[in-house]
């Protein structure tokens, strides 16, 4: 693990879990492919039912791709009325979110230089991605870097055609899509409400 020695900050999984935050200010700076190599190889040290890995990973940096699935994702989202792939989505209160996302000024990628997108290769592999995702993430700290889930780029990513360019089969379901970037700044924690426990007995 970690062949090319990169740098990585000691952290304690405590921390990270701590010091996560959906990042949405990201610095231009690209992130080196070795990096990105060693998240996705930290990430499928995650559980899996049946150990069965159902989790194939597309990774796009190239900046004028990012540009244009986070123009057409967007376009996707504002159609109307909605498409199959958005309805299909279980994007929850979708309604609430359209008026951000019609801004002109909205990225879908908030400006991060890469996109990490977790495809199911089985019907019944998403939880196992959403597994592999959260290893990623925390990991990402290790590295100084953000991230952040996109679920509102999950209609773009479901597109035949988009699927096809990215490579990854035509029946995977698009599960988990990141951004993953040097934080510009910090991020302020988000607040929880107490964890509910209906039973201890
Ligand atoms: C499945 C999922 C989808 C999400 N989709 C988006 C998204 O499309 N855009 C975005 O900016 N944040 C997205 N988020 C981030 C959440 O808004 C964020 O995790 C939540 O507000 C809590 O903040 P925290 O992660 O900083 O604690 C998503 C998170 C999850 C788990």
């Amino acid at each position: 693990m970690n062949p090319e020695k990169i740098p990585v900050a000691e952290l304690s999984v405590l921390d990270a879990i701590g010091q996560r935050r959906a990042v949405r200010n990201y610095l231009p700076d690209p992130v080196p492919r070795p990096v990105i190599q060693h998240l996705i190889d930290l990430a499928i040290l995650a559980p899996s039912a049946v150990n069965q890995q159902p989790w194939a990973f597309a990774v796009i940096d190239d900046r004028s791709t990012l540009e244009r699935l986070a123009m057409d994702g967007k376009e996707l989202l504002l159609a109307e009325p909605p498409g199959p792939e958005v309805l299909g989505s279980g994007l929850p209160a979708l309604a609430h979110l359209r008026e951000a996302v019609a801004e002109p000024g909205y990225d879908l990628f908030h400006g991060a230089p890469t996109l990490i997108v977790i495809y199911a290769t089985e019907m019944h592999g998403v939880s196992d991605c959403y597994l592999a995702g959260e290893n990623l993430m925390l990991a990402a700290l290790a590295f100084g870097l953000g991230t952040c889930p996109i679920g509102l780029s999950l209609p773009i990513l479901e597109m035949p055609d988009v699927k096809a360019e990215l490579e990854v089969g035509e029946d995977w379901i698009a599960a988990l899509p990141m951004v993953v970037g040097y934080p510009a700044g910090a991020t302020p924690a988000t607040k929880r409400r107490p964890a509910r426990i209906t039973t201890w007995r």
